[in-house]
């Protein structure tokens, strides 16, 4: 039976990662030539064997170490406001606290053997677009601070490694935001504000205002001065208002 469940497992999986590869079938397939490969995909999903985060070589939960133990995600993608990529974490990241088992569970016993080994732990990348596109975490989270969420789901809740990103991250999601770079820029500007108890009738106020593109400091300044804000107000305003930066939508700003 385990060898039976093991050969199962081991199809379910190779269905399953085939399926996920849009490049690896024909765009629109025709379903009949298919079909064989369809039923054993809902074959697998009845049986509940295709190992959802098959791939990675351990099951890491962002919900255990973000949301219960309350780490910021800098502590492991360190990179994320200087420079393009995000980082994705490297063994003396994890060594740092698990140098021996904290807890008892198998998964992270694993962990430490792994450790132990030396060897690189490899992670397998899943949000990776063409390399034609640029694209640059610096500017985004550094610069703009657009906060994980919006480009990446709410990843902090899952128990177990994602097998595709949570947002499509297409080139219309792109697009949508360099259009309009202000919606998102004053959203994060107000949750920031939020965050510091600003007043909330103030806040209000402000909001009223949020699809002026604020694209200089000076446009906002006549404004909280036209709304009575006090000087500490205007200086808590402002920096947390980014100036909006004048995005081109050419074609080449994002390929190469
Ligand atoms: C304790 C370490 C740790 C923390 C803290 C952490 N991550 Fe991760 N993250 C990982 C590991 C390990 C992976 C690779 C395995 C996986 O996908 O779960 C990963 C993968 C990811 C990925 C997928 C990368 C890809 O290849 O597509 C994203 C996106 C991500 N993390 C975002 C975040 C965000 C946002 C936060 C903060 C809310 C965060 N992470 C906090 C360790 C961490
Ligand atoms: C700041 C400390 C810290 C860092 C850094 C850290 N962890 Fe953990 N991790 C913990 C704690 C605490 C637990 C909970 C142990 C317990 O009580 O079971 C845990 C649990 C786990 C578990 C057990 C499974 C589970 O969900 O309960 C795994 C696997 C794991 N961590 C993987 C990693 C990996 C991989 C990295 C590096 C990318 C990492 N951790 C980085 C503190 C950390
Ligand atoms: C504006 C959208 C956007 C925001 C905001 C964003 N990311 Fe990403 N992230 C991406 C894209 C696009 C990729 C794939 C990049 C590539 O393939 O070149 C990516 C890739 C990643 C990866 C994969 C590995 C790597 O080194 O790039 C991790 C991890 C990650 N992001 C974490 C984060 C974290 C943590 C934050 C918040 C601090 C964040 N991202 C904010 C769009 C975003
Ligand atoms: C939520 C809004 C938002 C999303 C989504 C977004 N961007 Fe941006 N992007 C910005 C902002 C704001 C800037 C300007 C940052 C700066 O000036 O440093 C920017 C700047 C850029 C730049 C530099 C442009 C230049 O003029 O030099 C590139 C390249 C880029 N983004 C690519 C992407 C790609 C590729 C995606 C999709 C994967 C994406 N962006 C998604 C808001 C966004
Ligand atoms: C804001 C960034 C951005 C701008 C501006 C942009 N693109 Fe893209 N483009 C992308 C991203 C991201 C992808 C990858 C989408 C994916 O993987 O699904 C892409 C993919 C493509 C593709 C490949 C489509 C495919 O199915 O793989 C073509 C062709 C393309 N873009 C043409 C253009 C042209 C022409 C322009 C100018 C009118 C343009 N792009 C402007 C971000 C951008």
């Amino acid at each position: 039976m385990q060898r039976k469940r093991n050969l199962w497992q081991t199809i379910c999986t190779s269905v399953s990662a085939l399926a996920e590869k849009p490049n690896a079938l024909p765009h629109e397939a025709p379903i009949k030539p298919l079909l064989p490969l369809y039923l054993i995909l809902i074959f697998c999903a009845g049986l509940g064997t295709s190992s959802a985060w098959a791939g990675q070589p351990l099951l890491f939960s962002h919900a255990k170490h973000t949301q219960e133990l309350g780490l910021g995600c800098a502590v492991c993608h360190l990179y994320f406001t200087s420079q393009t990529n995000a980082g994705v974490p490297s063994n003396p990241t994890c060594q740092a606290c698990h140098l021996i088992p904290l807890g008892s569970s198998e998964e992270e016993k694993k962990l430490v053997r792994m450790l132990q080994t030396g060897l690189p732990i490899q992670w397998e990348r899943v949000t990776r677009l063409p390399r034609h596109v640029r694209y640059s975490h610096s500017r985004h989270v550094g610069y703009a601070r657009i906060p994980c969420v919006t480009c990446h789901g709410e990843i902090e809740k899952s128990s177990q490694p994602i097998t595709r990103p949570l947002v499509f991250l297409d080139m219309n999601f792109c697009i949508r935001c360099h259009r309009q770079p202000q919606l998102a820029l004053t959203q994060t500007a107000f949750a920031g504000l939020e965050q510091a108890n600003f007043k909330q009738d103030k806040l209000e106020r402000l909001q009223s205002y949020i699809a002026i593109p604020f694209r200089q400091n000076q446009e906002l300044a006549q404004l909280l001065k036209d709304e009575n804000f006090s000087l500490a107000e205007q200086k808590q305003v402002t920096t947390q208002m980014t100036p909006v930066p004048s995005i081109s939508t050419d074609c080449m700003n994002c390929h190469r």
